[in-house]
């Protein structure tokens, strides 16, 4: 944890001094059709529920000790700690993005002092860097989703390296960011793809509440699925491509925030993740 608390805030020195290339594009969405299987839960090959390694976390020495702590994955910043083992935490995550209706997101989080993780496709990230960037300062976490949506378990271990590595160098690039989570597009695994996020030190996170946001575009829908869902550290999927996801979102905090929820990212959720794990999904268990 340190040691990549350490690296994220060398990160956020170097990307300080860059500006980098604006964001012009106004690109057709890539990503807005992607969805269109709603069996990838059938195809879904998944490894046994990780434990989070909770050991190294949440003792009593360090609740008592430092109460604030570098953002994981995030850009270097300092917030007061949440402690998961103590508190109801969740995770707020999104997948596809950047896409259009990611800076209103990021207002509506902002303003709410709220922080979600964002699963990046790269070639989304190459169209809208600025929007990638922002996500970053904004202190959410930030992790893979492949570089063009295709299906790793379909792929050759080389391609799926290729995929994977291609878009933790342009979420570098263009954030400073060194992500060390994957989700796979469709929450589509295996072996071979757990071994290649293994080697580039990524840990898989799937979710245990689907909002199926992709398929029913309605923000009160969103909201009755994650919230008939969520329990105790549950991770949420959600899609920052869909602009009726977007408009969830102040519903959903606020819905959540009254029933205790403490909003946090993933890695503050789970603790320090292993790579080559794979986090939720069968059964939908949630650790902790
Ligand atoms: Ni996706």
């Amino acid at each position: 944890m340190r040691a990549r608390a350490l690296a994220a805030l060398l990160a956020l020195a170097l990307v300080a001094g860059w500006g980098g290339p604006e964001d012009h594009s106004d690109p057709a969405s890539l990503a807005a059709e992607r969805h269109t299987s709603a069996s990838l839960a059938q195809k879904t090959v998944v490894a046994p529920v990780a434990k989070a390694p909770g050991a190294t976390r949440g003792s009593s020495a360090r609740r008592q000790s430092i109460q604030i702590t570098p953002i994981p994955g995030g850009s270097g910043g300092v917030r007061p700690r949440v402690d998961c083992d103590r508190e109801r935490c969740v995770a707020l995550t999104y997948d596809d993005g950047p896409g259009l209706p990611t800076p209103r997101l990021l207002d509506i989080l902002q303003r709410r002092h709220a922080r979600a993780t964002f699963f990046l496709v790269g070639e989304m990230i190459r169209l809208r860097p600025a929007t990638a960037r922002r996500i970053a300062r904004g202190h959410h976490e930030i992790g893979v989703h492949s570089w063009d949506h295709t299906n790793l378990t379909t792929l050759s271990t080389d391609r799926i390296r290729s995929q994977l590595l291609r878009t933790l160098r342009i979420i570098r690039n263009v954030t400073g960011v060194r992500a060390t989570l994957s989700r796979p597009p469709y929450g589509a695994t295996n072996r071979r793809v757990r071994m290649v996020e293994r080697q580039l030190g990524l840990a898989e996170i799937l979710w245990d509440v689907d909002t199926a946001d992709w398929l029913y575009r309605d923000p009160d829908s969103v909201i009755r699925r994650a919230l008939r869902g969520v329990r105790r550290n549950s991770i949420i999927l959600m899609h920052d491509i869909r602009p009726t996801t977007v408009d969830a979102a102040p519903r959903l905090i606020r819905a959540l925030r009254s029933r205790g929820f403490k909003l946090v990212t993933v890695t503050e959720l789970l603790g320090e993740t292993i790579p080559g794990r794979s986090y939720y999904l069968p059964g939908r268990q949630v650790i902790r």
